[in-house]
C-alpha cells in the first residue's frame, strides 16, 4: 500500500512503557495501563477470548449488527465519512460497510501501524470502490481527520466492542468530549456498550474455564520481562476478575501469591502476598445510564438496538 496515503498522528515514545510500568508499580495501589495488554501475543490471546463460549460480548454485538444492519446503516446515511475507533479488522465493520450505500470514505484509526495497514489493505481488496484512508493515531488524543474528495456530507464515528468500558468515567467523558468537538453538528456516534447482567455470566466471561483470560492478563508480566528486563515469575501470580457492584464494573488484577521482590532492570519492586496489580476495568452500563452520561458531553441518544437477552447494546448518538 502507498505509505503516503497514511495519515500519521501521535508518535509513541519508546521509553514511555518503562516510565508507565515503574509509575504504576510504585503506587500504594499498584496498577498498569490496560493498553499494554495488547502486544502481539496479547492481541492474539484477545482474539481467542472473543471466540470463547463464556465471552458473549463479541458474538452478541455481531448478531445485533447483522440483525439490524439496514436500520443501523439508515441512521448513518449516504455520503458519510465513517471513522472507526480501532483497526476495522472485525466482522462488525464489514456488516456495516456492506449495508451503507455510497459511503464517502472509511477511516480506520489505530495506534498499531502494522495492524492498521494490513486491515486497510484487506478492506481495499474487499471493497474496491471504497476510499479507505487509515490514520495512525492514539485515539484517546485529538487527531486530524483526512481530507476526502468529493467531500463527505457528514462524519460518523464507529466505536464498537464496548472498548469505552475499559476507560474510567473521567477518561470516557474526555473521549466523548473530544469526539463531540471533532464531529460537528451533522455528526453521529455509533457505539457498542456492554450491559449490566447476572454476575455469574460476567465472572465466567472474565475468568474462563480454559484460562485464556488469565493467560491474557499474565502476558503483561511476560511482556515486562521481555521488553524491560523484568524477572516476574508468572507462576507466583494469579489472574483475578471481580465485579464491583457499586461502580458496575469488572475489575481485573494480577495478584501476588506470596511475599516477593521482582526486579525490572535496576528497580526492585516489593509485593506482599495477596497484593494485586490492577490491570483493567470493564464497565457495564444501562442504555439510559449511558445516554445520560453522554448527554453531559453534548450527545443525545437517537436510537438503540439490543439482543433478546439484553446483554449488549448498540447506540446511535447525535450531537444535541
Ligand atoms: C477490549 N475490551 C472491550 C474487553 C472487555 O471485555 O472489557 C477486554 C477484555 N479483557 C478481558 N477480557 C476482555
Amino acid at each position: 500500500m502507498n505509505q503516503a496515503n497514511v495519515v500519521q498522528s501521535t508518535a509513541v515514545r519508546v521509553d514511555t512503557f518503562l516510565d508507565d510500568v515503574l509509575d504504576g508499580l510504585s503506587r500504594p495501589h499498584k496498577s498498569l495501563p490496560s493498553k499494554y495488554l495488547y502486544d502481539e501475543r496479547g492481541s492474539h490471546l484477545f482474539d481467542q477470548i472473543c471466540e470463547l463460549d463464556e465471552y458473549y460480548v463479541t458474538r452478541t454485538e455481531l448478531a445485533i449488527m447483522q440483525q439490524n444492519a439496514s436500520s443501523i446503516a439508515h441512521q448513518i446515511d449516504t455520503d458519510v465519512m465513517l471513522v472507526e475507533y480501532g483497526s476495522g479488522s472485525s466482522l462488525k465493520t464489514r456488516v456495516l460497510l456492506d449495508s451503507l450505500s455510497r459511503p464517502a470514505a472509511y477511516v480506520p484509526v489505530d495506534i498499531s501501524e502494522e495492524h492498521l495497514l494490513n486491515t486497510a489493505e484487506q478492506l481495499r481488496l474487499a471493497y474496491p470502490d471504497l476510499k479507505v484512508l487509515p490514520v495512525v493515531a492514539d485515539f484517546t488524543q485529538p487527531f486530524t481527520l483526512p481530507d476526502c474528495e468529493p467531500p463527505a456530507s457528514h462524519v460518523a464515528f464507529y466505536f464498537p466492542g464496548s472498548t469505552i468500558g475499559n476507560f474510567t468515567p473521567p477518561q470516557a467523558g474526555k473521549l466523548l468530549q473530544q469526539m463531540a468537538a471533532m464531529l460537528g453538528q451533522q455528526g453521529g456516534l455509533l457505539i457498542g456498550i456492554d450491559l449490566q447482567k447476572d454476575l455469574d455470566v460476567l465472572h465466567a466471561a472474565y475468568d474462563d474455564r480454559e484460562g485464556v483470560t488469565a493467560a491474557f492478563s499474565l502476558n503483561l508480566l511476560s511482556r515486562i520481562n521481555r521488553e524491560l528486563g523484568g524477572n516476574f515469575d508468572c507462576d507466583r501470580f494469579q489472574h483475578r476478575a471481580v465485579y464491583n457492584t457499586l461502580h458496575h464494573r469488572i475489575e481485573i488484577s494480577i495478584v501476588s501469591l506470596e511475599d516477593q521482590v521482582v526486579s525490572i532492570g535496576d528497580h526492585a519492586i516489593e509485593f506482599a502476598a495477596g497484593e494485586g496489580i490492577l490491570t483493567e476495568y470493564s464497565h457495564k452500563y444501562t442504555v439510559d445510564g449511558f445516554a445520560k452520561f453522554a448527554r453531559q458531553y453534548g450527545f443525545q441518544l437517537h436510537k438503540s438496538w439490543t439482543d433478546p437477552q439484553n446483554y449488549f447494546a448498540v447506540l446511535h448518538l447525535v450531537i444535541e
